[in-house]
């Protein structure tokens, strides 16, 4: 890292991310239906410690003071999901208006303070009755979700500055259809390929249908979750199995978004597995739009491995291995500090893809916070963290990528899905007995960052 200050560009977009599961509670408030999330989180051994959303960080209720803190922060942006269920409660059908309200109130609260709101329409929580027909599997759901994406573009409109259409895809088909960590828990192949079809063609019916309901400005994208990946050893075999595991990982999404196809090698891979499509879907899919959002926190490692089925590779990340390199740094999630791996994935987007608009949509890192006895939260290993990461989408601007810009995940501790409140995410702590918020260090550096519009180093 060179030493000096990194100056960012005029108007870069520094913001702060959630996802209404994660922060929201009041989870049977004004109407709202049951998630997969509910559902998941209540059946006993899913979720670390019996965790559940039912309150998590109360955000439903304490969203003035919320946006008080962003305030605080100096935010330019913030970026939180729309709770399908608040808005439909059964996932389609009668619409329950007084979920938009809640969006509307916190919108309204945003603009007020000149916080621009860049809205996530799926982060996770399905309403369980479209789950009970089958969920994503089910090809109805594409236009249930298109539906609601509209009544949601109809309500909020104008005042939203970008629309994100989905959160992870990836994560959404294959950690909860193949691995069966998150909601709904399932762990087949098939289904889960199947899904991130359907995701997909849902993504692109969206965007279809906002551009009809929304003023012409608005800026529609999606977000993945990219991640480099590395061969264990430089062998032949393993160089191969990581090919083959960046297919499945980052340009199953990438090529059907942007390039109008899968990529064959994974059609080849997967076989008669390969999803069933229907003649305007990859159209559909490749439906122009303004942005890609781009989540990632780390790197990760594969190894040829031929006891797996179909993939013959295994693959370091998430819950499948915990082997750590001696030396290197990890978060408390167990994810190597890598801060080029988010270079090299902006960088990706740009040249191999060449997009012109970028957004870091999430990255952050998880810690073991505590308050210490002056009541403060110090967090200098989460400082480090984004500082080395910020630089890296430094770099990558200084080297003419269209980076325009930057959501720490997150804004503040909340619940980390499977992991339930263990692990702390934030920028700012939460004590969940008392719901009281306290900003922890790297808020506070965070908060000179943005006046500054960069960081010394
Ligand atoms: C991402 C999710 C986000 C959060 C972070 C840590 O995969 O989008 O909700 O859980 O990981």
């Amino acid at each position: 890292m060179s030493e000096g200050f990194l100056k960012f560009p005029d108007g870069f977009v520094w913001g702060a991310a959630t996802a209404s599961y994660q922060i929201e509670g009041a989870h049977d408030a004004d109407g709202r239906g049951e998630s997969i999330w509910d559902r998941f989180s209540h059946t006993p051994g899913k979720v670390l410690n019996g965790d559940t959303g039912d309150v998590a960080c109360d955000h439903y209720h304490r969203y003035r003071e919320d946006v008080a803190l962003m305030r605080e922060l100096g935010l330019k942006a913030y970026r939180f999901s729309v709770a399908w269920p608040r808005v439909f409660p059964a996932g389609r059908g009668k619409l329950n208006p007084a979920g938009l309200d809640f969006y509307e109130r916190l919108v309204d609260a945003l603009l007020a303070v000149g916080i621009q709101p860049y809205v996530t329409l799926y982060h996770w929580d399905l309403p369980q009755a479209l789950q009970d027909e089958g969920g994503w599997a089910n090809r109805d759901t594409i236009y249930h979700f298109r539906d609601y994406a509209a009544e949601v573009g109809r309500r909020l409109g104008g005042r939203i500055k970008a629309w994100i259409t989905h959160n992870e895809p990836w994560v959404v088909a294959f950690i909860g259809n193949l691995l069966g960590n998150h909601a709904p828990g399932l762990k087949d192949l098939r289904t889960a390929i199947q899904i991130s079809h359907h995701l997909l063609v849902s993504h692109g019916e969206a965007v279809k249908a906002l551009r009809q309901v929304l003023p012409g400005e608005s800026q529609v994208g999606i977000t993945l979750d990219l991640v480099p990946q590395y061969p264990v050893t430089d062998s032949e075999a393993d160089k191969a199995a990581t090919q083959r595991y960046d297919g499945f990982r980052n340009r199953w999404f990438l090529d059907p978004l942007f390039r109008g196809g899968y990529p064959q090698d994974m059609l080849d891979m997967f076989g008669e597995l390969a999803p069933q499509t229907q003649p305007e879907d990859m159209k559909t899919i490749a439906q122009k739009i303004d942005f890609l959002g781009i989540n990632s926190y780390t790197r990760n490692f594969v190894k040829h491995d031929p006891t797996v089925p179909v993939f013959q590779a295994r693959w370091q990340e998430y819950w499948l291995g915990e082997e750590q390199i001696p030396g290197r740094e990890y978060t408390d999630v167990g994810w190597e500090v890598f801060p080029h791996s988010l270079y090299q994935v902006i960088k990706r987007a740009g040249t191999e893809y060449g997009l012109q608009k970028l957004y870091v949509t999430e990255n952050g890192a998880a810690f073991p916070d505590e308050v210490g006895p002056n009541g403060e939260v110090d967090d200098p290993k989460r400082v480090a963290y984004l500082k080395s990461y910020l630089a890296a989408c430094h770099q990558a601007i200084q080297e003419g990528i269209g980076l325009k810009g930057y959501f720490v995940w997150s804004l503040m501790d909340n619940f980390e899905w499977a992991l339930g409140y263990s692990k702390r995410f934030g920028i700012v702590y939460v004590d969940y007995p008392t719901q009281r918020r306290i900003l922890k260090t790297s808020a506070k550096w965070y908060r000179q960052v943005i006046a500054r519009n960069g960081f010394e180093v």
